[in-house]
This record gives structure tokens, C-alpha cells and sequence, in this order.
């Protein structure tokens, strides 16, 4: 760890701790006061939002944590920095056609961050990837730029296929998906209706797999896309019918979060030669789209790891671009425009979840008493020789025992051989054990295995306003893990070991598993709480995050603040959206709110008229059930 010329803790050893440079793709510092900085623009350093400072400013308007902050800067961004890498790719690499990005809704499908990659994506023609018939509504209606692509994928009945034919005749620039025999003919016959040329493109299931958690996009059993021979079919069935001038696209899509470069590459190639072998048939085609996948560095290892990436955008776009003209070139086919649908890669970073911590919660640590009471059993005076004697050469045998010894006392106390008060004693000297076992270890060359897990076990848990269900789903259902920090006090050294828990009543309501460069940490250092708030952030959950999140335990979704830096530097609030109330969720879950207040007023005044409630105990608990209904559904102050 960094520390100044005294040894001393700073700045820079906190963003050493929690590896800022490594996930924050250098949009986060530490300013030298110990508040975590946003700089959404890396060439424009002074450009910073400092987020406590924020934070402490719409608490005090009364917004509370809870609060989701878009930085929309950060989607400029990273739209601009896609559109640079692929713009140097093509001029290094002499290609002759054009990049167009475009933005798959699902990724994050909220007003705010449709509207800022539309805004913001402008300058580079950039487009919308729809994927179902509510997002094609959505695309529809807000695409401005004619020739910005308006991909139309996922399933369509009729109303889709209309809708999206009725964009085209409009002057959009609609190309649909097609990945089943009966789309197209579906595509067709509602197109000669309106006599258009629909413009089609094939999803082309590769046999190259992805690796990673969503391999199963592509491969031979992929549920998605086209084998060559069903491909080949459909082409000739379009042929047959004189519209194979309608091809234009070919798209796969390997799955998101692609950590191995190598899959990208080895893709592309196979796309390309499928691409050619179209053109050779006759199709006029023109477009090569390689779907999503372009991964994010969550926690800052640069490996081929599932929450990594072993490439940055300059290598991603320069893979892509040679990998097309190697094939091409060689047949002498022209070269298509590059689409890609990067929707994880643009969205991820632009937002942070910022929560209060409510308490903390140590293990066991109550002093030892000097001597065992007389009456104390045996197995109690086994386990104070071991506290006793633990060593580093007997430290794994000391665990060994310890276990033992409290195994053996819940066993005898539940067979009424212990009293309550001897088995506290025994699970006191037990934690006591563990600690210095612990200690121990901190001194040992070689942890043995079964030690390793020690220090999380023994971390303090850290109660914080949030759910893991609504606002971070995929460290549920899928392990992975977010960088997470405190916003402010990073200039002093955090000395408690900690895991986060939630407000459910849940036990998989936390988060255990943090970004380290070599492994998955199981906790993270944090600090002790003093009489202030304190505010953890957790970062990159811009992407999926908000979509997947549901309503367990009737907790909503939470304050949203926008922000933007204006023209003199400084951030701007842009948006507020106010999170669930408690009502809305009930009523979302169809509940009549208006007929159960109705209720306890009946129950408040026959509690009244029985003296089990006076009149303004009454009236109090009909204002604290307003209240409830009206407030926030997470913890307030
Ligand atoms: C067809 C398609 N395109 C694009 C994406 C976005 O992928 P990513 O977020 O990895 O860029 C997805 C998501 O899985 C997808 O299914």
C-alpha cells in the first residue's frame, strides 16, 4: 500500500485499496481531502463532480439515500471514445466503409439514459436496437436522425412488424432481424401489404462460442440465430420469391461481457466468411453486425476472468476492423459498414448507487473472564487450553479443536448437560479462539486452505439502506461483483473488515465478494463510524441493474439524481426522480391504499370507543400510517 514519505496514510493509498485505477477506466479520483471524485471526462481533470459534497446537498433538500446518480457525461464519453477507437481503427487500417453504433434498449431502458445516448450520440449517427414491440414504440418515437439505424430484433407479431414498416416508409432507417423461417414470412407478406422492400438481415448463430456466463448466446445449441443450412434455406426461399435484394445485414451476437479478446477475434472471422458467402449467392448485404459484448473491467484484473476483460475499446475495434478485411479482401468484396450494439460498455460506468450505513454489527468480543467458574464442565476447560496455547505451529489443529470443543458444547447444551449461561461462555471462548487464530495466521508464511476464508468470517457486518434484489440483482443471481468504496474519508485508513448487508430480510441480501486484482475479496476495508453519516458508493451498475431489480420485501425503486457538468465546470442537477413510495408498491402488488386506510380508521375507532386507544392515539396512528404510505419505502432519518 502507498504511503507518504511518514508512513502515513493518504489519498493515494485509498485508491491503491479499493484499485480506483484498475475498474475506473479513469473516471474516478480521490481528491487529496479524501472525497471520491467523478471526472467524467479523462482529458478534462478539472471537470469533477465531487460526489459526498453532492450527496450532502440533496439529503439536505431532502432527498435520501438511497439515491442512484447517472452522470451523463460519462455516456458522452464512453459513446465518443467507441466512436474514436473504431474511427482509428479503419483509418489505420485503410477499411473502407463506416462504423455505426447502435444501443440495445434492454441494457437500461430508462428515459434518462435513452435520451442521453440519443443526445449524445448524435454527432456519430448513432442508432437504437429494439427487442421487443414496447422498445420498438420507444425507438419510433424518439429516433430523430433518419439515417441513424433502428435495428428491430427479438420476436414480432404483427403489430411490430406494422409499426416498424410504417417507420420505414416514414424515411427511418429500419433493418430488421430476422431468426426464423416464420418472421420472414411474417416480414414479407406485411411488407407487400404496403408495398415496401423491408430490409432484412440474418442473425447468424456462429460456432464460435462466446466463454464466459452468457456463451450459450451463439454456439450449435444457442436458442438464438441461424445455422448456415437454415440459413441457406431461408436465402433461397428469398430468392425464390425475387426478394433477396432485401438482405442487407448480417448480425451474431456472441453473448455479453466477452472477456477473451481471442472469441472476438476468432468471431469475426467466421461472421466475415459467412458475410461473403451471401454477397457470392447474391444478396446485396452492406451491413456487418457484431452484436454486443463488449466487456467491462469490473474489478480491474485486465484478465479473461468473467467479471474482466483481457482488451480495452482500441484493440476491440482494431480486432474487428482486421478481422473483416482479411477475410474480405482476400474475395475482393467490398467492405460493409461495422455495426456494433454495445449497450453494457456505454451504459456500466455512467452510474453509482450511493447508500448510508445504518450500523454495524462486530462478533462476539466480550472480555474473558480471568478464571473458569468452579462448576464449569470440562469441554470448557478444553477449549480455554486451546485459546491458550495456539501458536503458528499448531494453528491449523488449534482451528481444528475449536471447532470441535464448540460443537461439542452446543451438543451437550442442547441435551440439557449445559446451562444457557455455560454455553454462552463456551461460544465467547470459542470467537476469542478464532481471533487470535486469526492473528496468528496474519504472521504465518503458508495459509492452509481452510483458513483462508477466516478473516471474512471474522469481518464486521456493515447493516446498509439499500436491496440487494432491487438495485444490484446480478450479485444475486449471478455472483458477480461491483467495485465498491466510501465516498469521503479516504484521506484517513479504513481499519475494519466488513461485508455489506442489506435491508431484507434476506440472507442472500448482501454483498460478500469485492474486485481484488488477484482474486475475489471477501470483504472490504471500511471505516468505524463516528457521529457523522457514512456513505459507500457502489460503481459500474449502469448497465442491467436497474431493469433486472425487483420489488423484494416491497422495497421500490430508489431516488434517481441526474447530473451533468455545466459550462462552467461545475455539476448541475438535470433530474430528480422521486423512488417508489410505499403506496405505489402496494398498489403496484393491487392493493385498494384508499380502502385500507378506510380499514384502520374503522379498527382506530372501535379500538377508540372500546379505551384500548384515545382519541389522539388514535389520530397518531392514522397520521403514521399516512405517513408510511406516503414515504419512501427504505430507511429514513
Ligand atoms: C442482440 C443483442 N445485442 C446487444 C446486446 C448487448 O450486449 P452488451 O451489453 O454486452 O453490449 C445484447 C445483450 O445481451 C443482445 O442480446
Amino acid at each position: 500500500m502507498i504511503h507518504d514519505v511518514l508512513d502515513r496514510w493518504t489519498a493515494e493509498s485509498a485508491r491503491e485499496l479499493y484499485g480506483v485505477d484498475q475498474w475506473g477506466a479513469g473516471l474516478f479520483q480521490i481528491s487529496t481531502d479524501g472525497d471520491l471524485l467523478v471526472s467524467p471526462d479523462p482529458g478534462r481533470a478539472n471537470d469533477t463532480i465531487n460526489l459526498k459534497r453532492l450527496v450532502d446537498e440533496i439529503s439536505a433538500e431532502g432527498t435520501s439515500t438511497p439515491i442512484l446518480f447517472r452522470f451523463s457525461d460519462v455516456i458522452r464519453s464512453r459513446i465518443e471514445q467507441l466512436n474514436k477507437h473504431f474511427d482509428r481503427a479503419i483509418r489505420e487500417a485503410e477499411y473502407k466503409g463506416i462504423y455505426r453504433g447502435v444501443y440495445p434498449i434492454k441494457v437500461n431502458q430508462h428515459s434518462q439514459v435513452v435520451q442521453d445516448v440519443i443526445d449524445y450520440g448524435e454527432p456519430f449517427c448513432f442508432g437504437l436496437e429494439a427487442g421487443t414491440k414496447a422498445e420498438l414504440i420507444l425507438a419510433v418515437a424518439l429516433t430523430r436522425d433518419p439515417d441513424a439505424l433502428l435495428i428491430c430484433n427479438g420476436y414480432k407479431d404483427a403489430v411490430y412488424v406494422d409499426l416498424a414498416l410504417y417507420a420505414q416508409k416514414m424515411g427511418l432507417n429500419v433493418h430488421f432481424v430476422v431468426e426464423m423461417p416464420s418472421e420472414m414470412r411474417l416480414i414479407l407478406e406485411r411488407a407487400a401489404r404496403m408495398n415496401i422492400e423491408p430490409r432484412l438481415g440474418f442473425r447468424a448463430k456462429l460456432s464460435s462460442r462466446g466463454a464466459g456466463r452468457w456463451d450459450s448466446s451463439t454456439g450449435d445449441r444457442s436458442k438464438f440465430g441461424l445455422g448456415t443450412s437454415e440459413l441457406i434455406a431461408m436465402f433461397d426461399q428469398l430468392k425464390a420469391e425475387g426478394k433477396h435484394g432485401c438482405l442487407r445485414m448480417l448480425h451474431y451476437h456472441l453473448g455479453s461481457q466477452i472477456s477473451d479478446i481471442r472469441r472476438i477475434r476468432v468471431a469475426v472471422v467466421e461472421a466475415a466468411c459467412i458475410y461473403s458467402g451471401l454477397v457470392r449467392e447474391g444478396a446485396p448485404m452492406g451491413i456487418l453486425n457484431v452484436g454486443g459484448g463488449f466487456a467491462v473491467d469490473y474489478d480491474g484484473s485486465q484478465s479473461n476472468s468473467e467479471g474482466s476483460c483481457n482488451y480495452g475499446g482500441s484493440e476491440y475495434a482494431a480486432d474487428i476492423v482486421e478481422g473483416i478485411i482479411t477475410v474480405l479482401d482476400s474475395e475482393e468484396i467490398p467492405h460493409p459498414t461495422i455495426v456494433s450494439e454495445s449497450g453494457r460498455a456505454i451504459t456500466a460506468h455512467h452510474a453509482a448507487l450511493v447508500i448510508n450505513v445504518l450500523d454495524t454489527k462486530r462478533l462476539e468480543s466480550r472480555d474473558l473472564p480471568a478464571d473458569l467458574p468452579e462448576d464449569a464442565p470440562e469441554t470448557l476447560h478444553s477449549m480455554t487450553e486451546v485459546y491458550r496455547t495456539v501458536n503458528s505451529r499448531n494453528v491449523q489443529e488449534s482451528f481444528h479443536d475449536a471447532v470441535y470443543y464448540r460443537d461439542d458444547i452446543r451438543n451437550q447444551f442442547v441435551h440439557g448437560d449445559l446451562t444457557l449461561r455455560q454455553r454462552a461462555l463456551g461460544e465467547n471462548l470459542f470467537w476469542h479462539t478464532i481471533r487470535k487464530i486469526q492473528s496468528v495466521l496474519t504472521q504465518c508464511d503458508h495459509v492452509p486452505d481452510e483458513l483462508q476464508k477466516l478473516d471474512a468470517t471474522l469481518s464486521d457486518h456493515y447493516f446498509c439502506n439499500f436491496s440487494t434484489f432491487q438495485s444490484l440483482p446480478d450479485t444475486w443471481a449471478l455472483g458477480q461483483v461491483f467495485p465498491v468504496m466510501p465516498i469521503h474519508r479516504l484521506n484517513s485508513e479504513p481499519t475494519r473488515p466488513g461485508v455489506l448487508a442489506d435491508i431484507t430480510c434476506d440472507s442472500d441480501g448482501k454483498l460478500d465478494k469485492f474486485p481484488s486484482l488477484h482474486d475475489v475479496k471477501r470483504y472490504l476495508m471500511l471505516h468505524e463510524l463516528d457521529e457523522e453519516d457514512y456513505y459507500l458508493a457502489v460503481f459500474l451498475v449502469g448497465a442491467y441493474q436497474e431493469t433486472l431489480g425487483d420489488m423484494h420485501n416491497l422495497l421500490g425503486d430508489v431516488n434517481i439524481v441526474q447530473v451533468r457538468i455545466d459550462e462552467s465546470g461545475a455539476p448541475a442537477i438535470t433530474r430528480r426522480v422521486k423512488g417508489d413510495t410505499v403506496s405505489e408498491l402496494l398498489a403496484y402488488n393491487e392493493y385498494d391504499t384508499s380502502e385500507m386506510l378506510a380499514r384502520l380508521e374503522d379498527a382506530t375507532a372501535r379500538a377508540s370507543s372500546s379505551g384500548k386507544l384515545n382519541v389522539d392515539e388514535s389520530q397518531d396512528c392514522i397520521n403514521a400510517f399516512r405517513a408510511g404510505l406516503d414515504g419512501y419505502t427504505y430507511f429514513e432519518k
